[in-house]
């Protein structure tokens, strides 16, 4: 079909052909793969991209660069789902692709690793892990299915607080398993008031920092509604106008999951959901559309979600279910189930180092 494009040469009669796949295209049905083969192909799929993600350039300029990142991104997919030995996940080309790593480093790397703090280090301040004895667990949990989670979130490009975002689902988690109700609470509070030693708002942070900061305070968060995510740091805190929400726990305390040991994070998310921070630094995660996510990935700590379950696939692979904060149109419906039971101590991408709950 692109040889027939070619060969035509006509400028004109290319421009409608490539219309006519457009048209075909928004009605998806005829919609297939090998349509896209070529370079010409790429604009018309850019473009019906573009429509498909609202996104709109400021001039020619910026389109043929987005085009160029666009391209490359979708012959990275491309060149994956191919190969598919092996392989228990698919990429997608997603609202991701006409973005350089540089653009969404935010989004990639709000996680950073609790040092000592120079106040007291981390140890001191956390309690024993409860869960050490736990026998029985099941052997698959779904937070979800126990009306236990939120709807997903989207933390955005630009601001890198996933921190706040893993946090506060494990409070919201709590806070049903406590109280029976599920109530969205406010990232941004925490973006904008924690500004305690060692969390940066956009700039990064921690969720042992973001309990910290709710223990010291000794009050619930703000709903998510009375102080609603910005994407930014706002710079002023608000909690005067923005009340604690109604029908929220306060948090007393956090533990840490025994480092390096993926039986003792199952013990803790079979009792409620867990932060974990993970090495995102691979493409693939980008792009990550569904199945099980078996890496690459190092232990470079670099993003931080929450552990709502875990369980194993049709094809017995173990997995870890996790919430993340890119949307519910990254992954599946916002989450990922990454690899679970790997002979690495640290776990797949380093899940089982850093792991942390809140406790009421
Ligand atoms: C676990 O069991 C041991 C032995 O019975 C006991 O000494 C320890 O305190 C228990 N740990 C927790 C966290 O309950
Ligand atoms: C936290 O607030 C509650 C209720 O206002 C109070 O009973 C409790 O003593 C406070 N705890 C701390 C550690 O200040
Ligand atoms: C780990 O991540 C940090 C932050 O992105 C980066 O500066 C550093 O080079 C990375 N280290 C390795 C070994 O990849």
């Amino acid at each position: 079909m692109a040889l027939l494009i070619t060969n035509q040469g006509h400028s004109l009669r290319l421009a409608s052909f490539l219309m006519l796949i457009l048209a075909f295209c928004s009605s998806k049905a005829f919609c297939s793969r090998q349509l896209y083969g070529d370079n010409e192909i790429t604009v018309v799929r850019h473009e019906e991209w573009m429509a498909q993600h609202g996104r709109t350039y400021n001039d020619a300029q910026e389109k043929e660069m987005r085009h160029n990142i666009f391209k490359n991104n979708v012959e990275f997919v491309k060149a994956f789902n191919k190969n598919k030995k092996g392989k228990k996940y698919t990429l997608s080309v997603n609202k991701f692709a006409d973005k350089t790593n540089e653009e969404i480093r935010p989004m990639r790397n709000g996680y950073k690793r609790k040092q000592r703090s120079g106040l007291m280090s981390d140890s001191l301040i956390a309690s024993p892990f409860r869960y050490g004895n736990v026998s029985n667990v099941p052997s698959s949990v779904d937070w979800r299915l126990s009306g236990a989670v939120t709807a997903v979130k989207n933390q955005g490009y630009e601001c890198g607080c996933c921190w706040a975002f893993a946090s506060v689902a494990t409070i919201e988690g709590l806070n049903k398993l406590k109280t029976r109700n599920l109530i969205p609470l406010s990232e941004q509070e925490l973006v904008d008031c924690d500004t305690s030693s060692y969390n940066h708002g956009c700039n990064g942070g921690n969720s042992k920092v973001a309990y910290d900061y709710m223990i010291n305070r000794n009050r619930s968060l703000a709903t998510e509604d009375n102080y609603p995510y910005q994407a930014k740091d706002g710079g002023i805190c608000k909690t005067a106008s923005a009340a604690p929400a109604a029908g929220a726990i306060t948090i007393t305390g956090y533990e840490n999951v025994p480092a390096n040991n993926e039986d003792a994070l199952l013990k803790a998310v079979a009792n409620q959901p867990v932060s974990v921070a993970v090495d995102i630094d691979a493409e693939e995660f980008k792009y990550y559309s569904g199945g099980v996510y078996t890496g690459p990935c190092g232990t470079n700590l670099s993003h931080e979600v929450t552990a709502v379950g875990y369980g194993t696939s049709n094809d017995g692979t173990k997995y870890w279910l996790l919430k993340n904060s890119w949307g519910k149109d990254w992954g599946e419906g916002g989450y990922m189930r990454l690899q679970r039971d790997v002979p690495a101590k640290e776990g797949l991408c380093g899940i089982a180092m850093e792991a942390t709950y809140p406790t009421a």
